[in-house]
């Protein structure tokens, strides 16, 4: 690990809460044009949010550290200082353009509020106890979604996050440096996922199951497999008044067509979720017929074979229309992620722990769906009372976030001995 802070023993004395967290940190990112918050992955607010938790952790005597590949670790050590077996919990401060102020920030603000109450329970930690914050979980800004902890598991080859761009044409490599990483040493790390025992993620629920079962919390099952690509549509750039609709070849009209076919493709199969939610015409401009548009593609589906099934109906459609259109399409995988079950056991121990929590599956992907096949995973869930996510409407209630954090806290109790 790189970048020790050192810390003293201090600790808190004021219990917080992780609605006074979550007000600490109101004002960081908003956006004006977009509404909510846009906190990308080395922007300014996302790293003032680095700071904001790094000095929370501090505060709480927790020793902490950035590793390799730029997830921060605080720890609580037991005496010894051995880091194996150990629980983790935490999230991620990133957010997707104009999101939510919970979706992330949640799960941190919660983990710190749960080491509170560990702490007054037993001063002393059965097992060492770290909250890690998992950076560009939202792959707002480089397009991989859960860069972090793909690149802690292994689940991208580092030579392909180097080169990953973001949009205003900046590596990853390039921003890594900046923020006082080595790009050479990005990759898995196999010494930090062989110290952890178990990793237990908060996070808001972004739809209406915990609304529908009128409860506060809720134990995941599982999340929908999903992947994300890219589709890039060739035209011929031209004038808007001079060139007659029969002599045009408009990837923007190709690109309408195909965001129509995919919305039908996913329609015919029950389960399957499919979005388009960005698009870019190049060179983009009122009176000039696009000659490129790239547009990214997310599909989710809960059978792998269902997605992969879809995604090739969706590409195959994709060449007819471009072809009609007098256009040429690539597509190109971003990213994929396999529909993942978590741990049974440690399903199993949380229920104990939250024996009126309920179980329930999702549809959003997380940094603890990419390290379940590596390590024992589970997440709790808070209810969002307006159903919304990836959106300024996101919302979690006061007291349903302190029930979250106590609840956090009862089954990091129970993972302890
Ligand atoms: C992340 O929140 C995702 O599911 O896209
Ligand atoms: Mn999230
Ligand atoms: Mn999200």
């Amino acid at each position: 690990m790189h970048h020790v802070t050192p810390v003293t023993a201090r600790t808190s004395t004021t219990a917080a809460t992780v609605t006074a967290l979550l007000s600490d940190i109101a004002a960081t990112g908003t956006d004006p044009l977009r509404g909510g918050y846009t906190r990308s992955v080395y922007s300014t607010a996302e790293l003032d949010l680095r700071t904001w938790f790094i000095d929370q952790a501090t505060k709480r005597g927790l020793s902490v550290e950035t590793d390799r590949n730029g997830t921060i670790w605080a720890w609580w050590d037991t005496p010894g200082g051995d880091r194996s077996n150990s629980l983790v919990t935490g999230s991620h401060l990133d957010s997707v353009p104009g999101g939510g102020a919970f979706d992330g920030p949640l799960g941190v603000a919660s983990a710190l509020v749960a080491v509170d109450i560990l702490k007054a329970q037993n001063p002393i930690p059965a097992r060492p106890l770290a909250i890690a914050v998992f950076p560009e979980e939202e792959g707002s800004r480089f397009g991989v979604a859960c860069l972090g902890s793909r690149l802690m598991t292994g689940a991208i080859d580092p030579n392909k996050a180097r080169n990953l761009r973001d949009p205003d044409g900046n590596t990853f490599a390039d921003i890594a440096h900046a923020n006082g990483l080595d790009p050479r040493y990005i990759g898995k790390d196999e010494q930090l996922l062989g110290s952890i025992g178990a990793f237990v993620e908060l996070h808001v629920e972004q739809g209406r199951g915990l609304i529908d079962l009128d409860r506060p919390i809720a134990i995941a099952s599982s999340i929908l497999g999903h992947g994300r690509w890219r589709l890039s549509i060739q035209g011929q750039g031209n004038h808007a008044g001079t060139t007659l609709m029969a002599d045009r070849k408009d990837p923007m009209v190709a690109a309408s067509r195909m965001v129509i076919g995919i919305r039908d493709a996913a329609r015919s199969q029950s389960h399957a979720r499919a979005t388009v939610g960005r698009l870019q015409p190049i060179p983009g401009g009122t009176n000039v017929i696009a000659s490129r548009v790239d547009f990214w593609l997310d599909v989710r589906h809960p059978d792998d074979a269902t997605t992969a099934a879809l995604v090739q109906t969706i590409h195959n459609k994709s060449q007819l229309i471009a072809a009609e259109e007098g256009c040429t399409v690539e597509m190109t995988e971003e990213s994929l992620s396999p529909t993942v079950h978590f741990d049974i056991g440690l399903q199993n121990q949380l229920q104990q722990a939250l024996p009126d929590a309920p179980i329930l599956d999702t549809g959003a992907g997380h940094d603890a769906g990419v390290l379940s096949p590596l390590v024992p995973t589970a997440m709790v869930f808070v209810r969002n009372p307006s159903g919304v996510s990836h959106s300024p409407e996101e919302h979690v209630l006061d007291e349903d976030a302190e029930i979250g954090a106590q609840a956090l806290a009862d089954a990091l109790a129970s993972l302890m001995n």
